[in-house]
């Protein structure tokens, strides 16, 4: 019987840090495309001493109890962690890791490429093009909005937030607005951001990008009342979660032109609905979740992934750690 610690690692992860979990640890790799169904995953993690999760995967009080009381670890594949009770985590002593850092560019590339593709209408015109459409140069046709000396108004300031300011200010020379719960002297320094209240923000900006992290007083911030405050110029960018937006009130202010557009990466479930109205506007772009998505990224996620997972089996102190209040 092997002495190493049980493991269930719930997708296959790069090799980069994979290679790392399968020596150290006897571990079990779900191999689908697809999640395990909530059922096998409880099965599955009963008797392990760590959990390499993805945000797929609920991890609550029933995900603990399954496993049972020798769990010392849950290392999230992600650098958001809402699919996990933290304090039900803390009162187990179970550690949660995630994966801050590797991701912050990308993500901001993410939501500037969103930006610039809502506002000049490319997915909509690569589509028109695609169609056979394309009869002759329209003076009066594709219209979209100017980047350049234009406003951007950040919700949620942290590091995500931060590097799409500043592609914006120094790439575009653009007017930062921020909102967030603390000032960030980084930005009002070096990017002369402004922090400001939530309606002074819609009010005053020309793009709108969701940065915060989900939780209580930023789900559903953006509702009709959001988008109505807004511009009617105005594009609205979201890579952070999808639950922060009142899906059907995005649909209802795009669709009666309260606002010009919308780029999303993230939606509210995923994947959205195949019947979602959204899917039916060309003033929508949505890609799957991709902010992520680059070589160095996924890489260096799956690094501190399995960092976290292999300190945590030791209970030592993570990388990058959720909760340490739940250690020593
Ligand atoms: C992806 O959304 C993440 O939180 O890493
Ligand atoms: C995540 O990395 C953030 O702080 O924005």
């Amino acid at each position: 019987m092997s002495t190493k610690p049980r493991v269930f690692v719930t997708r296959r992860i790069p090799e980069f840090g994979l290679k790392r979990v399968l020596e150290a640890t006897d571990a079990e790799v779900w191999d689908e495309p697809l999640p395990p169904s909530r059922d096998v995953l409880l099965k599955k993690i009963a008797g392990c001493e760590g959990v390499l999760s993805l945000l797929t995967e609920r991890v609550d009080a029933e995900f603990f109890d399954a496993a049972g009381p020798q769990l010392k670890v849950v290392s999230n594949y992600a650098v958001g962690f809402n699919n996990v009770d933290v304090p039900e985590a803390t009162r187990r002593k179970v550690r949660i890791g995630n994966t801050p850092g590797v991701l912050t560019e990308a993500t901001a590339d993410l939501a500037f490429a969103l930006l610039i593709s809502a506002a000049r209408r490319i997915v909509e015109t690569v589509k028109y093009v695609q169609e056979k459409h394309w009869k002759t140069w329209e003076p009066l046709g594709h219209i979209g909005q100017d980047l350049c000396g234009k406003t951007i108004g950040i919700v949620g300031m942290g590091r995500i937030g931060y590097a799409m300011a500043r592609k914006c200010h120094f790439g575009w020379d653009m007017r930062v607005l921020y909102h967030d719960t603390r000032q960030v002297e980084p930005a009002d320094r070096d990017l002369q951001a402004q922090r400001v209240d939530i309606d002074t923000l819609l009010a005053e900006s020309d793009f709108v990008s969701v940065h915060a992290d989900l939780n209580p007083s930023t789900k559903g911030l953006f509702n009709r009342d959001a988008f109505r405050k807004m511009k009617r110029t105005a594009v609205f960018i979201n890579t952070a979660r999808g639950p922060h937006v009142i899906q059907k009130d995005l649909y209802d202010a795009l669709k009666a032109g309260e606002i010009f557009a919308a780029g999303l990466d993230v939606t509210d479930p995923e994947p959205i609905a195949v019947d979602d109205p959204l899917l039916t506007l060309p003033n929508c772009v949505i890609v799957p979740h991709i902010a992520s998505a680059t070589v160095s990224s996924r890489n260096g996620m799956a690094e501190i992934a399995a960092d976290n997972l292999l300190l945590g089996l030791k209970r030592e102190p993570l990388r990058a750690w959720v909760n340490p209040e739940s250690g020593n």
